[in-house]
């Protein structure tokens, strides 16, 4: 078993929503980010991977095994973090532990006592006392306590100012490091996967739009630049988010176009950033 998890062909259909046929897999021992604008699907797909709602239509395994058939077992070595604290507001960081380590039966008191100090929770504080930060790190604590070997992140870092993110990073790093757990993480802020993703699935509206190596993402892509004479009727079919004005055009083109393009034309290695905006500004062929 080389992925931690695998998802094929899932479907959910809300009134005004389709996720529509997706399939995507997490290699084991990695980091991917999963990136798409609010309302793309994200949060779905997380809720369909932890069985929180039921499917129309796919597969998901997770280590191999069936996520609904085999839910309870497969939860023992899952861990999640939405973007909001699910702990009681009066609880203090000490008794976070005590409430929650009853569902796992690999929990490690040490392990959590470890992570307390090292992210400096201060433990007789109530979770209402704690900043957004603090609360992040103390939802990543219980998460990494049990040592789950997929850990997945709903957009843990929005919110939280520039020096916890940082922070938050540097441990998701860590925690992968011994190469047999594996990260999904999801966000809107491209700029924290640049430092740690290895992976990356581009959701946008629903549909996959690319999931794969990150390196290979942003060799895939390039930003091009020109004039207004050299915008062709055949590269505005091509570029994916086009905007154009007086002075010229920019938008994003697919590396296996760049052959023919006139040499006036700017191309520049994009950010995954100008990637997610261009394709959900969209307007090409390209999908
Ligand atoms: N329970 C639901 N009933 C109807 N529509 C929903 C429900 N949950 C989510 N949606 C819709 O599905 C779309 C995708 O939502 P979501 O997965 O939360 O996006 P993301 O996490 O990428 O911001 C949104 O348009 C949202 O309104
Ligand atoms: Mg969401």
């Amino acid at each position: 078993m080389n992925n931690a998890f695998e998802i094929q062909k899932l479907c959910k259909n809300y009134k005004e929503f389709t996720l529509n046929n997706i399939s995507f897999s997490l290699p084991m021992g990695h980091i991917m980010g999963f990136v798409g604008q609010n309302g793309a699907g994200k949060t779905t797909t997380i809720r369909l991977i932890l069985n929180m709602i039921n499917r129309d239509g796919g597969e998901i395994k997770i280590f191999g095994l069936d996520n609904v058939l085999d839910e309870q077992k497969i939860k023992q070595d899952i861990a999640v973090v939405f973007d909001d604290i699910y702990f009681v507001d009066s609880w203090k960081v000490r008794e976070t532990e005590r409430a929650l380590k009853g569902f796992y039966s690999n929990w490690s008191s040490k392990l959590f006592n470890q992570y307390i100090s090292d992210f400096h929770l201060p433990v007789h504080k109530k979770v209402k006392e704690l900043s957004r930060g603090m609360k992040m790190k103390l939802m990543l604590a219980v998460a990494m306590s049990h040592e789950a070997k997929l850990l997945i992140l709903d957009e843990p870092t929005s919110g939280l100012d520039p020096v916890a993110r940082d922070e938050l990073l540097e441990i998701l790093g860590k925690y992968i490091a011994d190469g047999q757990k594996s990260i999904l993480f999801s966000t809107h802020i491209t700029t924290d996967l640049e430092r740690i993703a290895d992976y990356i699935t581009l959701i946008d509206d629903g549909n996959i739009f690319y999931s794969g190596t990150k390196d290979d993402l942003l060799e895939s892509f390039r930003i091009v630049r020109g004039g207004p004479h050299d915008l062709t009727d055949s590269l505005k079919k091509k570029v994916i988010g086009l905007t154009t004005n007086i002075a010229g055009f920019a938008g994003l083109l697919p590396a296996s176009e760049m052959k023919h393009l006139p040499p006036e034309i700017v191309m520049e290695t994009p950010s995954i950033d100008e990637i997610l905006v261009s394709i959900s500004k969209g307007g090409s062929d390209h999908e």
